[in-house]
């Protein structure tokens, strides 16, 4: 019995605590210790390393991904990519998409993992493809929910769908920590039964269920999971690696795991952690267990953007009534996993429809474009009458969204000129236009700086 792990420190566990702000330097000396491990893989890049990278910490995500590969060779670095829509919420045309995972590839990246917040396979196909092309590990996420229309029988297509796109691992997804141990367990019998490929499971601590799901995913012969070092787990990150590591060998699993480094790690992130504590970045509550998600079915991050538009807007006295509608509103949209972009899309209509009295009486561009068909097929049927509301007499698109778009590559090369260094460059600019132009002029002012310098000292 074998089971692996991959370590979540450097991209989910810094994105759920400490809001992705974690610079290179403060993780730079771990990185040694994080290669000689063990691990299946390291997740470091993708989700929302990128941006932050961007816009809050001055550093050039791709440098920082070079840099970790050059620390750690021996470990297979993994990043998150929101398929067709690769790090952002619109989706890009294929040659834009195709050229991020090629540079993702040629920079370091040795495991893309792919999922589209609908489970519209379309919208992963193209990533799925150029993955393979370019000799990397291709893992296809499924985006785990709970509703009337979510079964057993779902998520086994889904995952025979993706095993015949190619993909070398199927991921269960619990973005939101709402799978309880007996889904789990069930889950991973049902796809181990139907895929041939290894199964990895990902999920949260949030609810305090992570790490009793994690063991039954194991019983049921799940092949990786998701784990945090533990002063990096706990609450919105994963469930802790030692403990897990620990356990699951006692009962017997083989984990691959070093455990002294795993020490050695743990107490190198200490004072990173205790540090962002101090700065008021880490809030320890959301290190704690909050079972809120459990009772209204729907994720902790949502919740508390609820209590904040309400509270922005003097109405905190309606929560309960936004609360009731917020299921409503997923329903008429055809239950889309509450995973963003679709939580804040449902979110905001749920406020909408409780505070104008009147349900959809002002609809969202976003949940309009949705009806629309440009965020891909929901998961189930929509409400007819929305629907007839939105669109009228008009067709909704069905084709796959990006077949519509012109190629996006020539337009950004060409808006850059000759600001952009290399192909990255223009990738970042694709991705986050404002805050790439901003990070190139702050480089572009380094280099003055750094040249008048040196030529002061020659003087
Ligand atoms: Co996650």
């Amino acid at each position: 019995m074998k089971v692996q792990f991959t370590e979540t420190v450097l991209r989910d566990a810094n994105q759920s605590l400490v809001a992705t702000r974690m610079p290179f330097s403060d993780f730079a000396g771990a990185l040694g210790l994080l290669d000689k491990a063990g691990y299946y893989s390291l997740e470091c890049w993708g989700g929302a390393t990128f941006d932050s990278c961007l816009r809050y910490l001055d550093e050039d995500p791709w440098e920082r991904l070079r840099k970790i590969k050059a620390a750690c060779p021996n470990t297979k670095l993994q990043m998150l990519l929101r398929g067709q829509n690769l790090l952002g919420y619109k989706h890009y045309p294929d040659d834009v998409v195709r050229l991020f995972v090629k540079k993702s590839v040629e920079n370091g990246i040795g495991i893309v993992r792919i999922f589209d917040a609908l489970n519209d396979l379309r919208n992963i196909q193209v990533a799925v493809d150029e993955t393979l092309k370019n000799g990397a590990v291709a893992s296809g996420a499924i985006c785990f929910t709970i509703s009337p229309i979510h079964n057993l029988d779902n998520y086994v297509k889904l995952a025979r769908a993706m095993e015949g796109m190619g993909v070398h691992t199927v991921c269960i997804k619990d973005m939101a920590g709402i799978m309880g141990p007996q889904e789990a367990f069930d889950l991973v019998t049902a796809l181990k039964q139907a895929v041939r490929v290894p199964i990895v499971v990902h999920t949260h601590s949030t609810t305090g269920l992570g790490l009793l799901s994690l063991q039954k995913a194991v019983e049921a012969g799940a092949d990786v999971i998701d784990t945090a070092i533990s002063c990096f787990s706990g609450g919105t990150s994963q469930p802790p690696t030692e403990t897990l590591a620990y356990a699951l060998r006692q009962q017997g699993w083989e984990v691959g795991l070093d455990f002294a480094a795993l020490n050695e790690i743990n107490d190198f992130f200490k004072p990173v952690r205790d540090k962002a504590i101090k700065s008021g970045l880490l809030n320890p509550l959301v290190m704690a267990t909050e079972t809120d998600a459990l009772i209204y079915q729907i994720p902790g991050g949502m919740l508390s953007n609820l209590v904040a538009q309400l509270s922005a807007q003097n109405k905190l006295d309606r929560l309960e009534e936004v609360l009731a509608e917020t299921p409503r509103v997923r329903e008429d949209l055809g239950f889309p996993p509450l995973v963003t972009p679709m939580s804040q899309m449902v979110g905001v209509q749920a406020v909408a429809n409780v505070l104008t009295g009147e349900r959809y009486k002002t609809i969202s561009n976003e949940v309009k474009n949705y009806i629309r068909g440009e965020y891909g097929k929901p998961p189930g049927e929509m409400n007819p009458e929305l629907v007839k509301k939105v669109l009228g007499d008009a067709k909704p698109v069905t084709v796959r969204y990006a077949d519509l778009l012109e190629p996006g590559l020539a337009a950004a090369r060409a808006a850059l000129g000759k600001t952009a260094r290399s192909d990255e460059d223009v990738l970042s600019y694709i991705a986050f236009p404002d805050q790439a132009l901003a990070f190139f002029k702050r480089r572009e002012d380094k280099k003055k700086k750094t040249y008048t310098y040196s030529v002061e000292i020659a003087q």
